[in-house]
């Protein structure tokens, strides 16, 4: 178990160089399974989630060097059939985007069911409706999902989503990638990490256009050839540094990002009272005094995001006012309240929203991460706080953050990490 031991109290100053994209990482390593070649992808995130999946690739014969911290190069030409193994697949909630590209390279999928969920039931009906939309026959049994194409592979298909789903998005992509007609999803998910998905597959070769717009269109291609491709860096990193300083105050410059993706973070904290500068590709954020209070909702993209709702949160609690806060993608995401809490907030949730007293001062104690942007959230509240914050199961924070520690010292924090073997690191989804 990771432990994160943080002195609060100080100010934020200097600069942060955001990381390549958590969710576009974990879409673009599975589909390098689709490619005849071999692919050589820069900016990958440092994580555990990304290792997760490395370790899943190279499970099925994957070919992978490491030519840096950041750059891979991935050929999976020789590739296996296989079904990964399930104490790997339900650690990783992205895993379920190997059925779309088992389906779509092999032609039959076999994969464990991602593991428990932290945030409310998570189900994976419009994934499915998408494969057999392009003609495949699903089944789920034993806590596994079996999918299997037609004689000789996936036909195109025409899929209506019910929900906007980033990840039956990304899947349905997946699969349509080697199917033998053209695929049309209508109410797609327009996230940034779904157009860095569309164009890292264009680089090698796909024919996908539309993404980013509400109707992605995807005519499928006889095989993929290696290329090289950059990730976009990480919104949610991005913001979650903005918001920490809006909350803890001084003056960070966060580099490396693309400006527009942020957009309504900048709204947010600029109403709140912060003072944010956009650049090229980096945004300066200075806070010298207490934020106002503001409402937010979650939305798809381009609205509020869900991934930033407990880092908002956090500057929320120690606002002047009440806030509220609308969690408007999952059912179950306050969690992290009881904690926040605990640390002196004032934070009662009814149904899907939190409606937050800001206070004036939070104080350390012992906190528990129960997913990762919580604990990202109890990493901020812990900046902003008294005395010192003992965060357990700081594992869960490194499944998406590459380097917070180092990155937040480099800031002027006060933050040490622990980790004890002994212990058992959470089991994780994402
Ligand atoms: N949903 C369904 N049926 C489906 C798919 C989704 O009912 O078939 C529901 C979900 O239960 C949820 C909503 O639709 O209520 C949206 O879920 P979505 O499919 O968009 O989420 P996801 O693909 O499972 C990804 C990210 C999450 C992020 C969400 C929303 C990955 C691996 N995960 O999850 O990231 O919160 O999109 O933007 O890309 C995180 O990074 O901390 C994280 C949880």
């Amino acid at each position: 178990m990771i432990k994160y031991w943080i002195e609060g109290g100080g100010k934020l100053n200097g600069s942060v160089a955001i990381s390549g994209a958590k969710n576009a990482a974990v879409a673009i390593l599975p589909a390098t399974l689709l490619v005849n070649g071999t692919c050589r992808i820069e900016n990958v995130p440092d994580i555990s989630d990304v290792r997760l999946l490395l370790e899943i690739l190279s499970n099925m014969g994957a070919r992978i060097r490491r030519l840096g911290r950041n750059t891979l190069e991935i050929d999976c030409s020789h590739v296996r059939n296989v079904t990964a193994p399930i104490e790997l697949v339900r650690r990783i909630r992205a895993s379920y985007y190997l059925i779309g590209v088992q389906l779509g390279r092999f032609g039959h999928a076999r994969v464990a069911m991602p593991g428990g969920c932290n945030f409310g039931v998570r189900p994976i009906d419009q994934h499915i409706k998408g494969f057999e939309a392009m003609g495949a026959t699903v089944e789920q049994a034993g806590g596994y999902v079996c999918a299997d194409a037609p004689e000789g592979g996936l036909l195109g298909g025409h899929v209506y989503l019910d929900i906007v789903s980033v990840g039956a998005t990304m899947n349905i992509l997946l699969a349509a990638v080697l199917s033998g007609g053209l695929t049309i999803i209508e109410n797609c998910a327009k996230e940034p990490h779904i157009v860095d998905l569309a164009n890292f597959l264009n680089a090698m070769g796909a024919k996908v256009s539309g993404a980013g717009t509400d109707i992605i269109k995807v005519r499928g291609v006889r095989q993929l050839r290696g290329g090289f491709y950059t990730i976009i860096p990480d919104q949610i990193e991005a913001g979650t540094y903005m918001t920490a300083a809006a909350a803890v105050g001084g003056n960070v410059l966060v580099e490396n990002v693309i400006p527009k993706h942020l957009d309504c973070i900048t709204a947010k904290l600029r109403e709140m009272g912060a003072r944010v500068t956009e650049y090229d590709d980096s945004i300066r954020v200075e806070s010298s005094r207490r934020l106002r209070r503001a409402n937010v909702k979650t939305m798809p993209y381009p609205g509020f995001p869900t991934d930033m709702q407990p880092q908002i949160a956090v500057c929320m609690a120690l606002a002047e006012g009440t806030s509220l806060v609308t969690e408007g993608i999952y059912d179950n995401r306050f969690r992290y309240t009881g904690e926040i809490n605990r640390m002196g907030a004032s934070i009662q949730v009814e149904s899907k929203t939190a409606v937050i007293d800001g206070v004036r001062q939070l104080h350390g104690c012992e906190v528990r991460a129960c997913d990762l942007r919580a604990g990202a959230a109890m990493v901020i509240a812990a900046l902003c706080a008294e005395g010192t914050t003992v965060i357990e199961d700081a594992d869960y924070i490194e499944r998406g953050y590459e380097d917070i520690v180092g990155k937040l010292t480099g800031l002027g924090a006060k933050i040490r990490r622990t980790e004890d073997r002994s212990a058992p690191a959470e089991e994780s989804v994402g």
